[in-house]
């Protein structure tokens, strides 16, 4: 198990005082050792890594300032905090430029101390959180820039990882905004076609006339307008991989002469009789239910099985929330790699946790590629800080933790009771918390962000009302 304690270096060659303040220290859970001097101080730290540092800045010989340095030389995250006799803001700067984390000036309070020690722990804390976030993103949740730690995202990487190595048809299926694309170029990236070419060819972007010459090329006089023979994407996707988006749009005769591509790997170009053999693998993609458009005789039964052979769905962000987070820290360092110049990671934005309960809280119907937009805009918002907070996030997301209600409540004309119909609101919304959760309080209290101790106080007040 991790050793949870904090292990603190007390230098004070003051004896009582310094025997008072380490007594108070492990008081409170830390464990203290003392030393009377720089020398002694300097010996120990050589040989032990501690959490925390705090020292007098006078002592005799080696004084705190120097021990600062040494110390944070040797261990950059140690939290170094200095006492200092008179307090003087030049010698405050001084320490705090050479690494310290703050100082304290006698005389002081212990609590004083203890808060500067909170909150230096508190920082280190997210610095590590954050940093932990990052050595999770590099290893298991990340699949070729796809990355995720959901269930449904992990048997994605499963999934991916075998049918890559296959040349099998596969059919992505999402909404808007969930990854197709870089799903596909994933599954092409990690198969032995990867030296080869990956052509996408957007079904739904191309007017009909043009679709079928752009898919299989055409020779010189084919059409009005076609002045050379032209190689299409199937030929340029020989041996590689050939994406077809937004495949559902495509007209019932192509659908036919694609059939005849996936069945024999063979077509001719528009307005030759020539046969051309390829060798690809097709990757399809849909954010519409092709099984719905088969059963209304939109799409050809024969063509979907063939290109369903290997099915991959995408789940919207919203069923995968447990994402999010990691996401937002993918497109941090991201723009974070992109931002001119570029930040050192270490200077990377962080994000409020208000701001993150947003991002957590809305449906995100345009998916990652929506939350991908509003991290770069909080960014750019962001400008001279180093967080990211609930501000900066787009309209959209700003309202998203009020609750539905109040744009629905009016104020009739002749007035009304404000406290009364609070309460009501109150006493509704319990109910359907307890409801919701089988009448455990403790989950109850959650979904309302309230402590346990607090709604039983409600209950028992709205049973006496
Ligand atoms: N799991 C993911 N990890 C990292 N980035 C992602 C992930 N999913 C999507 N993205 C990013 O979100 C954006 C949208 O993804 P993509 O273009 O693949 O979506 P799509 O499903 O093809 O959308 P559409 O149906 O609108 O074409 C891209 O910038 C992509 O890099
Ligand atoms: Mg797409």
């Amino acid at each position: 198990m991790a050793d949870l304690t904090k292990h603190l270096l007390l230098v004070e060659d003051e004896g009582p005082l310094r025997e008072a303040v380490a007594e108070q220290l492990a008081d409170r859970g830390y464990h203290v050792e003392q030393a009377e001097s720089g020398e002694a101080a300097l010996a120990r730290i050589a040989d032990f890594a501690f959490d925390i540092l705090i020292t007098d800045l006078r002592l005799p010989g080696i004084d705190g300032s120097a021990l600062v340095q040494s110390a944070v030389e040797r261990y950059p995250d140690i939290i170094a905090i200095v006492i200092t006799g008179f307090g003087t803001v030049k010698d405050a700067v001084e320490v705090i430029r050479r690494g310290a984390w703050d100082f304290v000036s006698k005389p002081f309070q212990i609590d004083e101390l203890l808060h500067v020690l909170d909150a230096a722990l508190e920082q280190r804390r997210l610095k590590s959180e954050n940093a932990y976030l990052r050595a999770q993103l590099d290893a298991r949740y990340r699949f070729e820039g796809i990355v995720g730690k959901s269930r449904a995202m992990a048997r994605l990487f499963q999934l991916l990882e075998t049918v890559a190595a296959t040349a099998s048809t596969i059919l992505i299926s999402g909404e808007t905004g969930t990854g197709k694309e870089v799903v596909a170029r994933a599954i092409h990236q990690s198969s032995p076609r990867s030296m080869h070419r990956f052509v996408a060819l957007n079904c739904s972007a191309i007017p009909e006339t043009l679709l079928e010459a752009e898919l299989f090329g055409h020779v010189r006089g084919a059409f009005t307008g076609a002045v050379g023979n032209r190689q299409g994407r199937l030929e340029q996707a020989h041996k590689g991989t050939l994406f077809l988006d937004e495949v559902g749009t495509m007209s019932q005769a192509l659908q036919m002469k694609l059939l005849r591509v996936l069945q024999e790997r063979e077509f001719e170009r528009v307005g030759d009789s020539h046969t051309i053999k390829v060798d690809v693998r097709v990757i399809a993609a849909t954010n519409s239910d092709l099984g719905k458009l088969v059963a209304d005789g939109q799409f050809r039964e024969d063509l979907f099985y063939r290109l369903n052979v290997i099915p991959v769905e995408l789940p919207p962000l919203r069923d995968r929330k447990e994402d999010i987070p990691l996401l937002v820290q993918h497109f941090l360092e991201k723009f974070n790699a992109e931002s001119d110049p570029p930040r050192p990671l270490a200077a990377m934005l962080t994000v409020s946790q208000e701001a993150m309960r947003r991002l957590m809280s809305y449906p995100w119907p345009g998916n990652v590629r929506q939350l991908e937009n509003a991290i770069e805009r909080a960014t750019a918002f962001t400008v001279g800080r180093s967080q990211i907070d609930a501000n900066d996030l787009p309209p959209e997301l700003q309202h998203a933790e009020q609750p539905a209600l109040s744009s629905t409540v009016s104020l009739p004309e002749d007035g009304m009771d404000l406290d009364r119909f609070v309460a009501s609101i109150e006493r509704d919304l319990i109910q359907r918390s307890l409801e919701r959760t089988g009448g455990n309080k403790g989950q109850a209290a959650k979904l309302l962000n309230l402590k346990r101790t607090t709604l039983v106080e409600k209950i028992k007040r709205l049973e006496r009302d």
